[in-house]
Formats: C-alpha cells, sequence, structure tokens
C-alpha cells in the first residue's frame, strides 16, 4: 500500500491534494472519497490553488478551468461542459489515522 496522507490532515468538509500521486482525497461526513486529479473536460488538473478542490460551498468538487461540478461521493460530473462525465476514482484504505492508496497488484 502507498501511503497519501494522514487522516488529520483533512477538516471535514475538506479536500488534500497528493501531488506526486496525482490524485486528491475529500472527506465528507467521516468519509473520505479520492479520484484522480484529472478532469474529465480536458484532462486538466482540477485546481489551481493547492488542496483547492471544493466549490465554495464545499458541497461540490469543482474544476478551477471552467467550474465544471462534481458530486463528492461519486465523482458524477452534475454542471458544465463535462455534464455527465465522471472523475476516476482512486481506491483507498484508512488505517491507523493513514490513508493508503490500494494497489491492485
Ligand atoms: S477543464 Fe475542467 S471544466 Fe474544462
Amino acid at each position: 500500500m502507498t501511503f497519501l496522507c494522514r487522516c488529520d490532515d483533512l477538516s471535514d468538509p475538506g479536500s488534500l491534494g497528493v501531488e506526486d500521486h496525482g490524485v486528491f482525497v475529500v472527506k465528507r461526513d467521516g468519509q473520505y472519497f479520492a479520484y484522480r486529479n484529472h478532469c474529465p473536460h480536458l484532462g486538466v488538473e482540477l485546481n489551481w490553488l493547492e488542496h483547492q478542490f471544493l466549490d465554495s460551498d464545499d458541497a461540490l468538487i469543482q474544476c478551477a478551468t471552467h467550474g465544471a461540478l462534481f458530486v463528492i461521493e461519486n465523482g458524477e460530473c452534475v454542471a458544465g461542459p463535462c455534464l455527465g462525465d465522471t472523475l476516476e476514482p482512486v481506491a483507498i484504505c484508512e488505517r491507523d489515522g493513514e490513508l493508503h492508496l490500494v494497489d491492485n497488484r
């Protein structure tokens, strides 16, 4: 397994980018969700500012480039130019207060 971050590094709701692995993690209601940092519209990174992946209400994931909005829990785009597309989920697990990538090997 590959270490991503400590659970304490995230507020709730909150988001955190892990640049080395090209992914980001979102926490909401005590649950963690991770996606590849790749907008389905143009394939660019979603964030302009480090660790800022949520909209101003912390309700949805937002692409900084053209403002596409994605559901935190399933990555589905609900507004914007890639409506109906989905962020690519990344499997993670929580262990001893840390989040890890689940390696599919
Ligand atoms: S690149 Fe993300 S909405 Fe256009």
